[in-house]
């Protein structure tokens, strides 16, 4: 049997020189270039001339680039031009000899988008210990940044939770006293007795009072949405009661509201969270209508979920627009809204289970639909919550 080609030197250094020693050496060779291959993490190296010698097949799935393919090939080419610079800094460190541990690097990923990667690298030497390659070793930290992420916007709600819950008290009770006081003074003088200057001012003091509780309770309720204690929810009488609540907007511009609503199966969630979501939505439409404008409230059942559609033919949104909606803050009313709304619909829609969706074209209009999954799959079957001993026909 024939010594495979690279060995010799490695065989004379390891003392090996018979025949049954090279098959035991082989079989040794390839049992670590598999354990190599299949190990889990990312394992890439590189001789003296940076030019990749091992890329693994986690390195292969993570980056959709076959070990073939990088074989030879410099390291630098499958990184981004902005971590060229790092890297080589990196190489040239461990190829000194330096062992660096928690080097950061992000690596484009197979399906599109960045994984983050964090790298020991260590020297690889020869026998006579001199430094000819690097290994670098890494673990994919995509998805533990993105749950150290979630963690913090977490702990950032809670804090923001805590401190609406603080301004509602503390602004609320004197804002309420603000406008009550207000009140009384503008209908005491509104009987054409008091000076008309003064009625003005007074009507500004109680619509700006209004307006503040309006922001705490907006803020209260982004930051605290779960209130309320969850039930079986026929959603139609609810659809109902927001566009009650929304009818001083809609009037305003004179816009008509049409329903088509079909039986649908109940949902289960909290009754003023989802009143709440259906009231943002309305307002929205009724503040994006022209004169006359149409907004169109929808109610059906498919795929076991229950959708609720609220659409207006109004001013419509760019993609730009889109891409920020539900983010907190973001407004392109200043002075109307604090950019609240769909920021809390969306909260309260995945606290619930549901997904919200958003169709929308500059001057054509907007439809967003809510879809929440149905408590029971069978439509106008009721069953009381949290009874499980009853049955579907009870009632
Ligand atoms: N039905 C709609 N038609 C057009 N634009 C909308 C509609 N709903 C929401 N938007 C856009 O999304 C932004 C954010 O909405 P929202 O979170 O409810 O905040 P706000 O109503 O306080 O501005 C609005 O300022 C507006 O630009
Ligand atoms: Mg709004």
């Amino acid at each position: 049997m024939e010594q495979p080609e690279e060995t010799p030197g490695i065989l004379a250094a390891l003392g090996l020189n018979d025949v049954s020693s090279v098959q035991q050496f082989a079989e040794l060779k390839s049992y670590l270039e598999n354990l190599v291959e299949h190990a889990n993490a990312l394992v890439v190296a590189v001789d003296r001339s940076r030019r990749v010698t091992v890329w693994n097949g986690a390195v292969a799935r993570l980056t959709g680039v076959d070990r073939s393919a990088a074989l030879g090939l410099p390291l630098a080419r499958f990184v981004t031009p902005e971590v060229a610079t790092p890297l080589a800094a990196l190489l040239t460190r461990t190829l000194a000899g330096e062992a660096v541990e928690g080097f950061d690097l992000p690596l484009a990923r197979a399906g599109g988008g960045e994984a983050r990667v964090a790298f020991n690298t260590a020297p690889i030497r020869d026998t006579a210990g001199h430094v000819d390659g690097v290994v670098a070793i890494g673990q994919d930290q995509t998805r533990l940044r993105h749950l150290e992420a979630a963690a913090e916007q977490a702990e950032k709600m809670a804090g923001l939770g805590r401190l609406a819950a603080g301004i509602v008290h503390e602004v609320n009770n004197p804002l309420v006293a603000v406008t009550m006081y207000a009140d009384s003074l503008y209908t005491k003088w509104s009987d054409g007795h008091g000076d008309p200057g003064d009625l003005e001012k007074i009507a500004g003091i109680r619509e700006a009072g209004l307006r503040i509780q309006q922001l705490a309770r907006d803020l209260a309720a982004y930051a605290r949405p779960s209130a309320g204690k969850e039930e079986a929810l026929e959603l139609a009488p609810l659809l109902d009661q927001a566009t009650l609540i929304c009818k001083p907007a809609f009037k305003e511009v004179d816009a008509v509201v049409q329903r088509d609503f079909r039986a649908v199966p109940l949902v289960a969630g909290s009754r003023s969270a989802l009143t709440q979501v259906f009231v943002n939505l309305v307002t929205n439409a009724a503040q994006a209508v022209k004169r006359g404008g149409t907004i169109r409230l929808g109610l059906h059942f498919d795929g076991g979920h229950v959708r609720v559609s609220v659409a207006d033919d109004g001013e419509g949104m760019t993609p730009e627009i889109q891409g920020h909606l539900f983010e907190p803050f973001f407004t392109t009313r200043p002075g109307r809204g604090v950019g609240l709304g769909l920021a809390t619909v969306k909260g309260i829609v995945e606290r619930h289970g549901g997904t919200v969706v958003v169709e929308s074209a500059p001057g054509e209009g907007t439809r967003v639909t809510v879809n929440l999954p149905a408590r029971l799959v069978s439509p106008q079957v009721k069953v009381p919550l949290r009874s499980p001993g009853s049955t579907p026909h009870s009632r």
